[in-house]
């Protein structure tokens, strides 16, 4: 099977009835309620079509206010709730996994306001990532995230899920980035905290639960981002290394020469390459072995700068470059020269989850661990898995982030018996994250254990107890079964 065993509906959950459905037409008008079916598959599958749930209806507010008087009447009715972006999320968090309603924020994209000179945006939730991005490098600034979902994705999306993405290693995360939210809790509260501030230490930071919160314990409806400049100097190298090892000499390397305008260090295996080049038929390999008949080489590094002076960038990339060829660190780069190469060199590590998906299905891993024990986990995976699935590595080096992907014909509990729960113990053995960027949602709960302490889960919790005493929120998701236990009043 695909994932693991999947609870039963609870039966606290009340059923839609048709009362309901007038209800929100009420609220939301006609045209924010949908019960299409075509609609409806679309909503209730996950982006690796490996979740399907049976929502008989999905809903698209306008403002806060409709959110606000959608929720209170689920709590209310005890009708149990998915918040949903751009569902493009990995584990299964954005789908229900019943009749869960699906609550769509795709509608509330507005750009609310931006200050030029701090550079702090203020937007909808809805609102989709590559648009904020747009209409920020039209005013000189960057969105502080990157990753491949860019063109779906939504703001609320990523900072639920605490999106990590390509330029954390320079921008850092969404706890730090977010500055305010307005969020929408279980019961149709609306919490205030949409301040545009650098600093505010006025007690708790009550934001950051919701910022990786998963759509468990509110919806978010707007965020304040703190975003940085637009780099004039953006540099861009694919290089590659014979060893793991020499990868990560060359990141210490990056480090020391590339210093503070270094902004992404990501990393891809061979067979990561391979299945980028056969699904992608645009795509060449960028470095071909430079003798005929040479074997390929084994790990790919895409590094890259952004810095506000070209001379400057050129300087510190000339002894990086000398540096990482020196003790032969280095085998072969080639370096972008202009925009539209760079977007190519990305389009490479960008297009490998698609081209995974492509292949047949995937289970997918997204481990931090340290750097240097990283590359092992995958070769011990294939080394376990044997012919049952080709195991392959890459992710954000520069973060201590391995996806790990085994990809197979088909889902198989033999493939997966071999590979849960011995790839988290052996996570857990070297003191890593089961999830470092993509979240618990509904594939990892059950997980929770091999990377948080039983007391800080009961801590979460009781942090669910008090926020949605209903659990009508994301039920299912994040918290472990055992510890999810709802107020029954
Ligand atoms: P969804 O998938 O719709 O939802 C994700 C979770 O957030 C769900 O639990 C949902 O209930 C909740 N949620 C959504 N909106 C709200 C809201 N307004 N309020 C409360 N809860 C909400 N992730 C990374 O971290 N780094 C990457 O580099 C990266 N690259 C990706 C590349 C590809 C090609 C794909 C398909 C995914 C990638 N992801 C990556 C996964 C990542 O989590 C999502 O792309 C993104 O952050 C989710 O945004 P979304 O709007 O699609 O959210
Ligand atoms: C990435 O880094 O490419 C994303 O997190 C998506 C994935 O893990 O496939
Ligand atoms: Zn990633």
């Amino acid at each position: 099977s695909a994932s693991a065993p999947v609870p039963a509906r609870d039966p606290s959950f009340a059923q839609l009835t048709s009362d309901d459905v007038r209800f929100f037409q009420g609220v939301l008008g006609l045209g924010g309620v949908v019960t299409d079916d075509d609609l409806l598959a679309v909503a209730n599958t996950d982006w690796m079509n490996k979740y399907h749930g049976k929502s008989k209806l999905l809903l698209r507010p306008r403002t806060t206010e409709q959110v606000s008087r959608v929720l209170a009447h689920c709590h209310e009715r005890r009708l149990a709730v998915v918040p949903q972006g751009g569902n493009s999320g990995l584990v299964g968090g954005s789908v229900p996994l019943f009749d869960e309603v699906i609550l769509n924020l795709g509608a509330m994209d507005r750009i609310v306001s931006f200050d030029e000179v701090s550079g702090i945006l203020v937007c909808e939730a809805g609102c989709i990532l590559e648009k904020v991005d747009a209409y920020l490098a039209e005013r000189g600034f960057v969105f502080p995230l990157d990753l491949g979902a860019k063109g779906s994705c939504q703001i609320g999306g990523n900072i639920s899920t605490n999106a990590g993405g390509l330029r954390l290693l320079r921008y850092g995360s969404l706890h730090g980035n977010v500055l305010g939210l307005e969020v929408v809790l279980a019961d149709g509260t609306v919490v205030d905290t949409l301040k545009t501030l650098r600093k505010d230490n006025t007690g708790y930071d009550v934001k950051q639960l919701f910022v990786g919160g998963e759509g468990t314990l509110g919806v978010v409806t707007q965020a304040a981002i703190l975003t940085p400049p637009k780099a004039r100097a953006v540099n861009v190298a694919l290089l590659a290394c014979a060893s793991f090892q020499d990868a990560l000499t060359a990141f210490r390397l990056a480090k020391q020469e590339l210093g503070e305008v270094l902004s992404a260090f990501e990393f891809f295996d061979r067979t990561c390459l391979d299945l980028v080049l056969k699904h992608h038929s645009a795509i060449r390999d960028p470095l071909p072995p430079e003798e005929d008949g040479a074997p390929p080489y084994p790990f790919y590094l895409l590094v890259e700068t952004a810095g506000s002076n070209q001379e400057h960038d050129s300087a510190k990339w000339d002894a990086f470059l000398e540096a990482a060829s020196a003790g032969e660190v280095v085998q072969n780069g080639t370096i972008a020269q202009d925009a539209g190469q760079a977007a190519g060199l990305w389009a490479i590590r960008e297009g490998i989850t698609e081209s995974l998906a492509k292949n047949g299905v995937v289970y997918k891993y997204d481990f931090s661990l340290p750097v240097t024990d990283l590359y092992r986990l995958v070769e011990d995976t294939q080394q376990r898995i044997g012919p049952l699935g080709v195991a392959v590595g890459y992710g954000h080096l520069g973060d201590g982030n391995l996806h790990l992907n085994v990809s197979a014909p088909a889902y198989s509990d033999a493939l997966r018996a071999r590979l849960e729960p011995w790839v988290y113990e052996w996570t857990a053995q070297h003191r890593g994250s089961i999830s470092a960027e993509h979240g618990l949602g509904q594939m990892k709960p059950h997980a929770l254990r091999y990377s948080k302490a039983d007391s800080a889960i009961e801590l979460m919790a009781s942090l669910k107890r008090l926020l949605d005493p209903r659990g009508i929120l994301n039920p299912y998701k994040v918290l472990p079964d055992e510890a999810d236990k709802r107020d029954a009043t």
